[in-house]
């Protein structure tokens, strides 16, 4: 199958969706997706959980290329967060040999759509098949000029304003700043998403309502999109279902209402 414009990729669009409502000009710049319900899904199904993270990585594939197709300038997605180390180790072991699996195998759909990736979170503890992987990634995909996938392995949003705060009272210590002129400029230059837009979209599947600890300070003026598709599940049109509704709400900053003017 053809999907490498935008018409071919969103042809046959299900009768619920509109897609002349879609308004292209206005696509959100970052689009963050708390990827939830693999474990679920697979149980539904009477598969195992390492199925259901597989069926995850097809879901991912596709949303990275819709991406692409929409013109999103950052995609980024939580894959595993501190907190996620306290699974049963065989499930985190699976989990992280299907990440170097996968980003070996999807390397050249990186290359093929100019697919720069970078990782939120400490990867230098990972297991040394993942760490090489992504480090091989992060290389590869280096001087690509196309939208970035940011993915949020081994992250919590705690850690990383933590870690921002250590960076910056280093630099205090060593002469390089001084305190008072810390603001929110350079705390969000030392996150891992320095450089990067904050998300203006953030998708979370499974119908869950919590933040996870996931980019804690990037979401504060976040529009928030909550499905109950199990994420396996969540495709291209789901995407745009949730972009229709980004299109729809009236962000207002702490400000008055544009439309409103109140
Ligand atoms: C949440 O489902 C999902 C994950 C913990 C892993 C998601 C990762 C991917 C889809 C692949 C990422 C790929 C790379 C290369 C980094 P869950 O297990 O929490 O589901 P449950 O809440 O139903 O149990």
């Amino acid at each position: 199958m053809d999907d490498s414009t935008f018409e071919t990729f969103f042809a046959d669009p299900p009768a619920s969706i509109d897609l002349n409502a879609l308004d292209r000009t206005r696509v959100p710049r970052h689009i963050s997706c708390i990827m939830d319900g693999n474990g679920r899904w697979a149980t539904s199904r009477g598969l195992s959980r390492g199925e259901g993270h597989k069926a995850g990585i097809v879901s991912l594939r596709e949303i990275i290329t819709a991406c692409v197709r929409l013109g999103v300038d950052v995609l980024s997605a939580y894959a595993f967060s501190t907190e996620n180390w306290s699974r049963p180790k065989a499930e985190v072991n699976l989990l992280m040999h299907l990440f170097a699996k996968t980003f070996i195998e999807e390397l050249p759909l990186l290359h093929r759509e100019n697919v720069k990736v970078l990782f939120l979170g400490d990867i230098s503890s990972l297991p040394e098949e993942t760490r090489r992987v992504f480090e091989y990634g992060l290389a590869e995909t280096r001087d690509h000029t196309g939208m970035v996938l940011a993915l949020a392995v081994n992250y919590g949003g705690r850690a990383e304003i933590a870690r921002a705060a250590r960076l910056l009272a280093n630099k205090v210590a060593a002469g390089e700043l001084s305190a008072d002129d810390i603001d929110e400029a350079s705390i969000a230059g030392e996150l891992y998403t320095a450089g990067l837009p904050d998300p203006e979209l953030v998708i979370r599947t499974s119908g869950e309502l919590r933040i996870s600890n996931y980019l804690l300070w990037q979401v504060a003026y976040s529009e928030f999109y909550i499905t109950d598709t199990y994420w396996p599940d969540f495709d291209r049109w789901g995407l745009v279902e949730a972009i229709l509704a980004f299109q729809h709400r009236d962000r207002r900053f702490g400000g008055l209402s544009r439309a409103k003017g109140r």
